[in-house]
């Protein structure tokens, strides 16, 4: 019964690929208290992978419990949590239901790769209708509803590609000043008419008295067309694909979605949605981050954008509301089993954006890499939503605030980081636990030629090769497991020297240090191999919790608390600042080079297996 004293502090949940953490952080990011949990890989056929999305909840209220438990315990009284941030694993995608509050199946996990055959079907009608990448409908007066704008695609009905047609149907007359109107209404939207090559169809049109609207089409056949609009490719990764194969494979998703009772999002709205009450309907959020992975959103209005809706079959009522990554979103509810009720939720952002907001790169030209079950880099480009010409991807970075710009990144992702260190220790036992990597890899000078390229669910960036497999190459009979496991923690070095090489050649600027966070980074070796094969040096912050402590500024600067404010980077200097390392790059220039090359080579021959 002693009396707990009142402090100020900042929550944060973390819920990654493999665990859950909850952590409780000081005004200095210090952490205060915290509490992780592992929950169940369910891996039922090769490629796939699911969470129970009750395991998930689980785990979150183990977290949250037995921290306050810890804080309660060092004294503190749990009020002294101002509000929480929540972060988690990307595009896991989760179908629930609106009556029951019950999921409807386990979510699909982010690198489940079961997919492929979602992707072509969709690149195949890609190719043939296209995707209309702008979607405006705005009135223009007098002008009768079956007159459409649209560009002349391939096998347009008329004009050439790319030029702007105003379609109407034969037999009508002609209105007076109608292309004028159009020619105006095309200037507007920035398609002038010189630029644009206009041209207006000389067909009559009839008289019409009231304001009608005019849809502007502007139609993109192939791949680029879902890059233009979405900042990502059609491939497994991503929400909307693995929401359709859930629509298409699972009867009660199906029937839910034909009832309008289907409710989906990302594990963050899964999340949000239990700890505001599901019982009474809880919120039904997904943050611009999370949004902007689900290749449903337009980068340019970071809006769901209802061609791609259509595109997919998806109906707009199963669609959370898209909201910012700082701001008082509602309060965890008193049914909740959390020990945190009423507690304000105040952030949300996906766990690579957390990364880099924690990592403090929150100015334009600043990266990243987190290395966790995959590794992500992540480059700022400020205000400015860069497209990559060589296989990274646009994402949302974060909006500080629903009045906030949003702040964009070019990323990398790198599937397999520590999960191949996983499969070393769990399926193929070389070693008893992955802190055994470093001595076992630390006891031979280099690979013996050994490239270990860990395309367990094929190569993302930069390569997208979904057909590229996991390929040891260059064994000899010299080889021995430490060989194998010094090529296991270089496959991620080679893997973000690769996506770095394009973030440089795309801003032109040569990284000369790259900051670090994540499990693997607990590993001086693979810490040292990184700058050895990157050529730059590589930070390391004593307090690695970046993810965590991103969503704990957002939901700070929310709440105003400790001064933090994510639109003024110089409110953040004093956090996170104790004990950086610094990695240094010990191998010649030429020996790198020779590597790299090695690594590039054996790519080639993990492709198309
Ligand atoms: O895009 C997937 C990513 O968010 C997963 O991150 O840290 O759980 O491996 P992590």
């Amino acid at each position: 019964n002693r009396e707990l004293r009142q402090g100020q502090f900042i929550g944060s949940l973390d819920c990654g690929t493999t665990s859950t953490r909850f952590i409780v952080f000081d005004k200095r990011a210090k952490i205060i208290a915290e509490h992780q949990t592992e929950f169940e890989q369910i891996l039922p056929h090769a490629g796939w992978h699911e969470h129970d999305p009750e395991a998930l909840v689980e785990a979150m209220t183990e977290c949250v419990n037995k921290a306050v438990e810890k804080l309660e315990w060092m004294g503190w009284s749990r009020k002294s949590i101002k509000g929480i941030g929540i972060t988690n694993q990307r595009e896991t995608t989760v179908c629930w239901s609106r009556s029951t509050g019950k999921p409807l199946c386990n979510a699909i996990v982010w690198d489940d790769s079961r997919t492929l055959g979602v992707v072509r079907e969709y690149e195949k009608k890609l190719e043939e209708e296209g995707l209309d990448i702008d979607d405006e409908e705005e009135d223009l007066h007098g002008v009768p509803e079956d007159v459409e704008i649209g560009t002349g695609g391939e096998d347009a009905a008329f004009g050439e590609k790319g030029d702007v047609v105003v379609e109407t149907e034969d037999g009508q007359k002609k209105e007076d000043g109608l292309v004028e109107k159009v020619g105006q209404k095309l200037e507007n939207l920035g398609l002038a008419e010189n630029e644009s090559k206009t041209k207006t169809e000389e067909k009559t049109i009839p008289q019409t008295n009231g304001d009608a609207s005019v849809h502007v089409h502007k139609k993109r056949k192939g791949k680029e067309g879902i890059v233009d609009v979405t900042g990502i490719p059609l491939s497994t990764y991503f929400s909307a694909i693995k929401l359709r194969w859930m629509l298409d494979h699972n009867r009660d998703v199906h029937k839910a979605h034909e009832d309008d009772d289907l409710m989906f999002g990302t594990v963050d709205t899964w999340l949000v949605y239990a700890l505001t009450g599901r019982e009474q309907g809880g919120l039904h959020i997904m943050d611009v981050t999370n949004a902007s992975r689900t290749l449903l959103i337009s980068l340019k209005t970071l809006q769901w954008h209802p061609p791609l809706l259509r595109f997919f079959g998806i109906r707009p009522s199963v669609l959370p509301k898209i909201v910012s990554s700082s701001e008082i979103y509602g309060t965890i509810s008193e049914r909740c089993e959390t020990a945190l009720t009423t507690v304000p939720i105040a952030g949300i952002v996906g766990d690579q954006q957390a990364a880099l907001v924690g990592n403090k790169c929150l100015r334009k030209g600043e990266a990243k890499c987190t290395y966790g079950t995959g590794a992500f880099v992540l480059f700022n480009t400020g205000e400015e939503c860069v497209r990559s010409n060589y296989g990274l991807i646009s994402t949302v970075a974060f909006q500080a605030g629903p009045d906030a710009k949003p702040i964009y990144a070019l990323e990398g992702s790198i599937a397999v980081a520590g999960s191949a260190i996983k499969w070393l220790r769990d399926q193929i036992n070389l070693i008893e636990e992955s802190s055994d990597m470093d001595i076992l890899a630390g006891s031979v000078a280099d690979t013996g030629g050994v490239y270990f390229v860990t395309a367990f669910s094929g190569l993302l960036a930069p390569y997208w090769d979904r057909e590229a497999s996991g390929t040891i190459i260059g064994l000899t009979s010299y080889t021995t497991s430490a060989h194998i496991a010094r090529a296991t923690l270089e496959a991620v070095c080679f893997q973000s020297r690769a996506v770095l090489d394009v973030i440089e050649k795309e801003s032109d600027t040569k990284c000369e240090t790259l900051k670090v966070d994540g499990g693997v980074t607990n590993s001086d070796l693979a810490m040292q191999l990184q700058a050895n094969i990157g050529g730059f040096n590589v930070a390391r912050p004593a307090m690695r919790e970046s993810t965590a402590l991103g969503s704990a500024l957002l939901a700070a600067s929310a709440l105003k608390l400790f001064g933090w404010d994510l639109s003024k980077p110089e409110t953040l200097a004093d956090v996170n600042t104790a004990g950086v390392h610094i990695f240094e790059p010990e191998l010649p220039e030429k020996d790198r080079r020779k590597a790299i090359r090695g690594w590039e080579r054996a790519v080639d021959r993990a492709r198309k297996w």
